[in-house]
């Protein structure tokens, strides 16, 4: 595996690729890298010649600073875990390489898919991840990049950014990898106590029992009845539950036939935020 910390470097190596025809799939992370980051770069492996990972904390998009101050950063196992699985190139940009002295986020407009769920609770958070996300597609110009469904949002903003700014690239969306008690995976997920750890599969039992429910019931019942489990949970906080279109992720209050309809959810254990989501059907 080559490891570039410069992008002009990269730009470089990849242009020598590019000039050989070669198919590059790309896909952005945080680090901190666990079994979801890998499934998204197995499934690039399988369609691209060259796959590169970026690794970078980006400042950007954190709205809460402890949150940021507080991101696990593991990049020797992360690297060890990259080549495990024969990654051909990681990016790992310092916050100056990447920003500058400038270390802001452009203005998006992404038809309101911003200002819906986590845009309600994580001020400038899209903003943060549009700029970083455009950054790092104008360094790599990757044929496709890949994004998980676990952040289902942000990877319909992505693709949201792409059809307004007519970036030449493909998203691919990957479905949510969990854990084998069902929580989803995510680097924050280390960060849980003992107790925690035990509880938070809990969000996606409640999440399988919503969707059951969703078959026979209206939306305000659901609603009510996650709202009530919750209350039962003295270790999680429910911030939100919410039954969105999943095209416009506008919440629904009734059902409409011939409409897809996903249910998202973020919950506080501790000052540890979790989300996940399942799609419904009705
Ligand atoms: P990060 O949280 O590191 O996630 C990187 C990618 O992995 C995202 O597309 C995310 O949706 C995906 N992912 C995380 N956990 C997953 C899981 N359990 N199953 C499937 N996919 C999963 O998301 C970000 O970083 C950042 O916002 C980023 C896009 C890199 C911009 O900074």
């Amino acid at each position: 595996m080559i490891i570039f910390t410069e992008k002009h470097a990269l730009k470089v190596y990849l242009s020598t690729l590019k000039a050989q025809d070669k198919t590059i799939g790309f896909i952005p992370t945080m680090g901190a890298l666990h079994q979801g980051h890998l499934s998204l770069i197995k499934q690039a492996q399988q369609k691209n010649d060259v796959v590169i990972v970026s690794i970078f904390v980006n400042p950007t998009q954190f709205d809460n600073k402890e949150d940021l101050v507080k991101y696990p950063i593991t990049l020797e196992s992360d690297t060890k875990l990259l080549k495990s699985i024969s990654c051909d190139v990681l990016f790992h940009p310092s916050v100056e390489e990447i920003y500058q002295e400038n270390v802001v986020s452009e203005n998006f407009d992404f038809d309101g898919l911003e200002h819906q769920m986590e845009g309600k609770f994580r001020d400038g958070h899209f903003n943060g991840v549009g700029t970083i996300v455009k950054t790092l597609f104008e360094i790599v110009e990757p044929d496709k990049a890949y994004f998980g469904q676990k952040d289902f949002q942000q990877f319909q903003i992505i693709k949201k950014m792409v059809e307004k700014h007519q970036l030449n690239l493909k998203i691919k969306g990957c479905k949510i990898f969990r854990e084998k008690d069902g929580l989803a995976m995510s680097s924050r997920n280390t960060r849980l106590t003992k107790e925690q750890r035990e509880i938070a599969p809990f969000i996606y039992k409640t999440l399988k029992k919503a969707k059951k429910k969703f078959t026979t019931e209206n939306v305000e019942k659901v609603n009510e009845w996650v709202e009530n489990q919750f209350k039962k949970e003295p270790l999680l906080e429910l911030e939100y539950f919410t039954i969105a279109n999943e095209k416009t992720l506008e919440t629904i209050n009734k059902k409409e036939s011939g409409k897809k309809y996903r249910a998202f959810i973020a919950v506080f254990a501790g000052e540890i935020r979790l989300i996940d989501n399942i799609q419904l059907k009705n």
